[in-house]
């Protein structure tokens, strides 16, 4: 298909280039360790807390490792899967004849009907714009999975607005996993009152975000630099996008102009600039 082109990760799970985003849809590293080890066992290790069958956001499906994964660690779950563009959901399914028959199985289900069920378990999957299905979304969830694209790439799912959305949406003892570290993507998280903390890295030098309703002692602190950086310097500006409705382009140019502004009028430090500060007073550390 021209837009995807198959990419085979280091653990020799397959993933695919989008050209359109000129990105991949998963990490060199691995697609289902990333999967496995950024979203769903983070999660799994915190459900004993949780009710008897947990509920999933996924966000978007894309190929569907995040909901296949979620599916082979918990017994009893409902995933509520979102993905704008139908040709990456059934990629998998098309081109891998040596598809795991388990995984094959629910792909197929999810092509025919949008829909698998078997005894403990159920994904449904909507093909949607995620910021137009979660804007009257009337249902509470126990994990989030975000896994858009990179925050520059696909900043319409990044935004402080639509994170507002998601912490409406999630229980109180739930909790949005991503493999985000960017300081706009934290301080989206800040801003919509999340408590943050970070898993650890995998195939990357830094970890991803968790982000929390009530504070939370579960995996790391965020970096001191981080905090630093959260506080002083631009990175503390967050994407907006107040009616969920603008373009990418949109939501970028207005990012940058706030951002100019606020170093113009001495309010924030570009976070190169904050970066040596930070060098200076904490001895290079
Ligand atoms: C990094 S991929 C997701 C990978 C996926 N979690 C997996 O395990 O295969 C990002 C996906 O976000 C989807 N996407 C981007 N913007 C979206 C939006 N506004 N609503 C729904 N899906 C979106 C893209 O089509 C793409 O499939």
């Amino acid at each position: 298909m021209e837009n995807f082109t198959e990419f085979i990760t280091a653990d020799n799970s397959v993933t695919y280039y989008n050209a359109e985003y000129d990105e991949l849809y998963h990490s060199h590293f691995g697609a289902y360790t990333e999967a496995m080890y950024k979203f769903v066992k983070p999660a799994s290790s915190l459900v004993s807390n949780l009710p008897e069958r947990i509920r999933i956001l996924d966000l978007p499906f894309g190929l569907g490792y995040n909901s296949l994964c979620a599916l082979e660690e918990f017994g009893n779950v409902e995933i509520i899967a979102i993905e704008k563009d139908p040709k990456a959901c059934f990629l998998l399914l098309e081109n891998n004849p040596g598809l795991n028959i388990t995984w094959a199985e629910v792909l197929k289900s999810l092509k025919k009907n949008l829909e698998y069920k078997n005894k403990n378990a159920e994904i449904r999957l909507y093909i949607d714009d995620a910021r137009n299905f979660i804007r009257d979304l009337d249902m509470q969830f126990d994990f989030v999975f975000l896994d858009p694209f990179s925050p520059k790439n696909n900043p319409e799912l990044w935004t402080f607005d639509f994170f507002r959305k998601l912490y409406s949406i999630l229980s109180d003892k739930g909790v949005i996993f991503t493999y985000s570290s960017a300081l706009s993507v934290r301080s989206a998280f800040i801003r919509a009152g999340f408590h943050i903390r970070r898993t650890e890295p995998v195939g990357r030098k830094r970890g991803g975000t968790c982000a929390f309703k009530k504070p939370c002692n579960n995996f790391l602190n965020i970096e001191k630099r981080d905090n630093y950086l959260l506080k002083y310097s631009t990175g503390k500006i967050p994407y907006r996008d107040k009616k969920l409705l603008l373009t990418k382009a949109e939501i970028l140019n207005y990012h940058e102009k706030i951002k100019e502004l606020s170093v113009n009028k001495g309010i924030l430090k570009t976070v190169k600039k904050s970066i040596k500060d930070y060098k200076n007073i904490s001895g290079g550390n």
